[in-house]
């Protein structure tokens, strides 16, 4: 693959922010003995440097009631290295749909010769693990999981750590082109060779998102990205006196992170995870508010910015879910120890413009799920020890 040079960072404390770089070429070709000429503006990734990364990274997908065509065409996508991690929340009454989506992974690695998990988020063994664990951030007044995508993700990250993996990727279970889903990790791969600290993140810039209203329309910001972005970098400029527009990413469900830099951070429920993965780097460690983690402070946190050049395309929830979507998503940024009162007025301002928050209206707090360091994950793998093999979907 070859990407972009980075051509740009801004820092804040100790994270360094990579600007926006994009794909060039799908795949650079066969390695070559000689130095090449476009060496400064661009990196050529090879082929056995990403195949090494992604055998050490698990996928993690995270599935509710999604379509099994769609399910089947994301896990096709996923490079074979990569170890899958389905997490699923789909119903099991009326219809097993966990079932179906068992079935259908265990079929794709029985023709081609791997070996993933997958585990249903209301699993009594998982949940009784994360109560032994003293992660009672994750369970409801039940005693299962809590419903949310970023429940799943965690499980997803914990499933991964205790497989030993060093990277942990995510990409969601309801995108339409499968082409675009290897891409997203092959982008994630060659971010992570560029690395210099233990504790990256990659998170991918759809190049475009299309619309079909009624023709296919080639759209470049989704609404909600936009506004989320505005305000993360809103918050970023504030503290350091220049205006900046370098966060091009704030909601990239598409994202990875080094082990590492996955069990110091924490997650915020629902559909704000990852802003608030943003803004916990941010608080953590850009050296306003107390140092998060001094380890990962002195060794620095890298953000890459990758854009693809395949188009997302994945379904199409309509304007409610935008609805819903954003206030969450703003309410991060507004509750974030950061955020100033002049910020804070626009963000209420903007939910109330897009009828999101009543004007009267109180602004809800996001719930977040401490890091994955500060719970006795020791209690959790000695627990899990027995139970893991069941979630493998071929025999050993
Ligand atoms: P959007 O793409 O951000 O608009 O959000 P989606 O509604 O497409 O959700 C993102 C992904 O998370 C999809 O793959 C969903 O199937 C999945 N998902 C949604 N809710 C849950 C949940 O409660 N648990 C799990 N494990 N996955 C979920
Ligand atoms: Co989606």
């Amino acid at each position: 693959m070859r990407i972009e040079s980075l051509r740009y960072t801004e820092r804040f404390g100790s994270v360094r922010i990579n600007d926006l770089q994009k794909v060039l070429e799908l795949d650079s070709g066969r390695k070559s003995e000689t130095p090449r000429k476009e060496e400064i503006a661009v990196h050529k990734i090879e082929d056995e440097v990403i195949k090494d990364i992604e055998g050490k990274m698990a996928i993690v997908i995270p599935i509710k009631d999604e379509k099994l065509k769609l399910f089947e065409g994301v896990i096709s996508g996923i490079p074979h290295d990569c170890l899958i991690i389905v997490v699923s929340n789909s119903q099991r009454k009326r219809m097993d749909r966990f079932r179906m989506e068992r079935d259908t992974l265990a079929q794709f690695c029985r023709f081609t010769q791997r070996q993933a998990l997958i585990v249903h988020q209301k699993d009594p063994q998982l949940a009784q693990g994360l109560a032994q664990a003293g992660y009672a951030d994750m369970l409801d007044k039940k005693g299962v999981v809590r419903n949310g995508k970023s429940e799943g993700m965690v499980l997803g990250i914990l499933l991964a750590m205790l497989n030993k993996k060093e990277y942990v990727a995510f990409i969601d279970s309801d995108n339409y082109i499968p082409g675009a889903v290897w891409e997203y990790v092959k982008i994630y791969a060659a971010g992570f060779s560029l690395a210099q600290s233990p504790y990256a993140m990659v998170r991918v810039l759809w190049h475009y998102k299309p619309k079909i209203s009624p023709e296919m329309y080639f759209r470049k910001w989704g609404r909600v990205s936009e506004i989320t972005n505005r305000y993360i970098n809103a918050l970023l400029s504030d503290k350091t006196g220049f205006e900046t527009e370098i966060i091009k990413t704030a909601n990239a469900g598409e994202h990875a992170m080094t082990m590492k830099l996955a069990e110091i951070l924490p997650y915020a429920s629902g559909f704000a995870v990852e802003p608030q993965e943003l803004i916990s780097i941010f608080e953590g460690f850009g050296g306003i508010l107390p140092t998060a983690n001094q380890a990962a402070a002195k060794h620095g946190i890298e953000i890459f910015q990758i854009e693809t050049r395949n188009p997302h395309l994945h379904e199409e929830r309509g304007g409610m879910h935008l609805r819903r979507m954003i206030l969450p998503v703003l309410s991060v940024i507004h509750y974030s120890a950061l955020c100033n009162s002049e910020i804070k007025q626009q963000i209420s301002e903007k939910l109330i413009e897009q009828r999101a928050l009543q004007p009267e209206g109180e602004m809800p707090s996001p719930y977040l799920i401490s890091p994955l360091k500060t719970v006795d994950i020791q209690g959790f793998t000695s627990f899990m020890k027995e139970h893991l093999p069941t979630y493998s979907v071929l025999e050993e």
